[in-house]
């Protein structure tokens, strides 16, 4: 049995996990810094890096005590280098050189968007790649070529907004709240996708690159007149903002879904894995099992805990680039891009 300890500060959440063999997950630790940032209504770096100080060791500490073992115990260690805030990379990336010096452990170095790439695969028996992962969160928008979590290519990305970010952005105009992505979830299960038709932006014929900036402007129009950017939010009932949420919504999964099926053709690759916080999206979810079985694909959806920022999927990716020989060494640094 191999141990992986993992640690993720790329962003807002402080994780620490602990994983065997690279799916069996024995303790996933995650302190959101959610109240933190609430109030500013997004993330400030400043705040996040010094939360990730206050917060990381503690945390290692309880989540060795939750899966009852030692640093001893521990194989490897493996930390998000990139991409991220910089300042909040930092922090991880020290720490987890400190106690693979102090330890005597290896060091594993994990890229955070192909950790949510290979996160479907965390608690399956069986092995899913080859697969084409979409990968939806606050920060990126890809679809990628996954042959297996040690070989990954990119086939295409967003050239604007993360589709994460469209959904904060939408829950900001309606003053809805931050994180936005689960309000707006909620709000368009009671809306109806059809009465508001809003743009699906689906680039070039054949391009697998995605664009959200254009549908953003338009629900920001939408709600303030055309042209304009305030006022107007006074006029909307509550049945209104439900049914901007839910065509909002239905643009995003359209263009999502229409972008991940032209993927499979072009990689001729008939297995399907989604990760990332927009993952976690219910008209998503429910989208890609129809769209899937109609066509006779198979789809992993990451489970739901593993969607938004977690170290799990940090210490399970470590554990194959560790499995294939990969050793960082201490002058290992965090790059934000
Ligand atoms: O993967 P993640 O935790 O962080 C990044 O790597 O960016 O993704 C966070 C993003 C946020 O933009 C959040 O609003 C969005 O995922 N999100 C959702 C849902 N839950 C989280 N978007 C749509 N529907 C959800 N249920
Ligand atoms: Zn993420």
């Amino acid at each position: 049995m191999t141990l992986v300890l993992g640690i993720e500060t790329s962003c807002d959440e402080t994780a620490v996990a602990l994983v065997a063999d690279g799916h069996d997950v024995r303790a996933n630790s995650v302190a959101s810094q959610f109240d933190l940032h609430a109030r500013f209504g997004g993330v400030v770096p400043e705040i996040a890096s010094r939360a990730h100080v206050e917060r990381l060791n503690p945390l290692i500490h309880e989540t060795l005590r939750q899966a009852a073992v030692t640093l001893d115990d521990v194989d490897a260690i493996a930390v998000t280098t990139r991409p991220g805030l910089i300042g909040s990379l930092l922090i991880g990336v020290t720490a987890a050189k400190t106690l693979a010096w102090a330890c005597d452990k290896p060091l594993i170095d994990v890229n955070h968007v192909h950790a949510h790439a290979t996160s479907a695969g965390i608690d399956l028996d069986a092995s899913p790649w080859p697969a084409v992962a979409l990968v939806a969160s606050g920060g990126h928008t890809s679809l990628y070529l996954v042959r297996d979590p040690r070989d990954i290519s990119e086939l295409g990305r967003t050239i604007d907004d993360a589709a994460g970010e469209a959904f904060d952005k939408v829950a900001a105009i309606l003053r809805l709240g931050f994180p936005g992505g689960p309000i707006v979830d909620d709000r368009a299960r009671r809306g109806d996708p059809e009465r508001i038709s809003f743009p699906r932006s689906m680039l070039a014929p054949g391009s697998l690159d995605f664009s959200f900036s254009g549908l953003k402007t338009a629900v920001l129009y939408h709600v303030h007149g055309s042209g304009k950017t305030s006022g107007g939010l006074e006029r909307l009932d509550p049945q209104n903002v439900d049914d901007i949420c839910a065509g909002f919504s239905a643009a995003v999964v359209d263009v999502l879904v229409a972008k991940t099926l032209a993927a499979v053709d072009q990689a001729g690759v008939p297995t399907v894995v989604v990760g990332g916080g927009v993952a976690a999206n219910r008209m998503l979810r429910e989208r890609l099992q129809r769209t899937c079985r109609d066509r006779n694909l198979t789809l992993h959806l990451t489970p739901l805990k593993y969607c938004t920022d977690n170290a799990a999927m940090i210490a399970a990716h470590g554990y194959h680039r560790f499995a294939a020989g990969h050793r960082a060494d201490l002058s290992l640094s965090a790059q934000a891009h």
